[in-house]
């Protein structure tokens, strides 16, 4: 899948969007907030924030960013839940999930609901997810993934080559994606219809330690 595709597709999907993938799936979706930890103050990056399903479910106490490659989709977004309305909206921003536009260490928590089986490089959103969360900061992807086998299956394997069409990978293997991504994984919570989607919690590297016991994060005061 190309990025030209995709935004196509979700330009075509937007005014109906939420009849088609809202409700339905938000099980997930809540369970992934419920990960978060929503601490006053805290910053949250939502990658492929879309419609803005998610944002009821955060706290007005932290600040969320959403992100997403299609205008039409964050224009929905960006109607429906203003800041003067959503004090947890920080802003919805155009951006693709692969090359964020924020410097090292900007976020506590960074979140990716329905997403990872769409941007056409996975693995490196996940680079990006993790340069852009603090260090022991919480990584979060929720996603469909392929049956092993069975009668889902087959019906993966059949939508498959609609794959730009559909604007998401119907056979999307959850073995391949985490045995590339470099995030240690803390916990996977089978979600929604009959577990079919997987909350992955992830947990950002530590940065190490140096010999005198303090770690070499660049955040915080730096001595002068
Ligand atoms: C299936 S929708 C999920 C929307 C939302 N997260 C939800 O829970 O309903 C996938 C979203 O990812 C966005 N997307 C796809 N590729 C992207 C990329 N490379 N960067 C940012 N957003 C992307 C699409 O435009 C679309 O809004």
């Amino acid at each position: 899948m190309d990025k030209d595709s995709i935004i196509r597709a979700y330009g075509f999907y937007a005014p109906f969007y939420d009849f088609i993938f809202g409700s339905w799936v938000n099980q997930g979706r809540k369970k992934a907030v419920e990960k978060i930890d929503q601490s006053p103050g805290n910053r949250i990056l939502e990658l492929g924030v879309g419609t803005g399903y998610s944002i009821p479910l955060y706290s007005t106490e932290v600040k969320v960013m959403g992100i997403d490659i299609s205008t039409e989709m964050l224009n929905v977004a960006r109607k429906r839940f203003p800041r003067e309305k959503y004090p947890q909206v920080e802003g919805f921003l155009e951006m693709d999930a692969q090359e964020l536009d924020f410097p090292d260490n900007s976020f506590d928590s960074v979140i990716a609901m329905y997403v990872a089986s769409v941007v056409p490089d996975p693995m490196r959103m996940m680079q990006e997810m993790s340069r852009v969360c603090v260090p022991g900061g919480t990584v979060l992807v929720l996603n469909h993934f392929a049956s092993s086998k069975g009668f889902l299956r087959g019906v993966e394997n059949f939508f498959s080559p609609f794959s730009k069409r559909l604007g998401f990978k119907p056979d999307f293997s959850l073995p391949h994606f985490l045995e590339m991504t470099p995030i240690e994984v803390e916990d996977i919570l089978p979600v929604n219809l009959g577990g079919y989607w997987k909350l992955i919690h992830f947990r950002n590297a530590e940065p190490e330690m140096n010999p005198n016991g303090q770690n070499g994060s660049s955040i915080g005061p730096q001595p002068a």
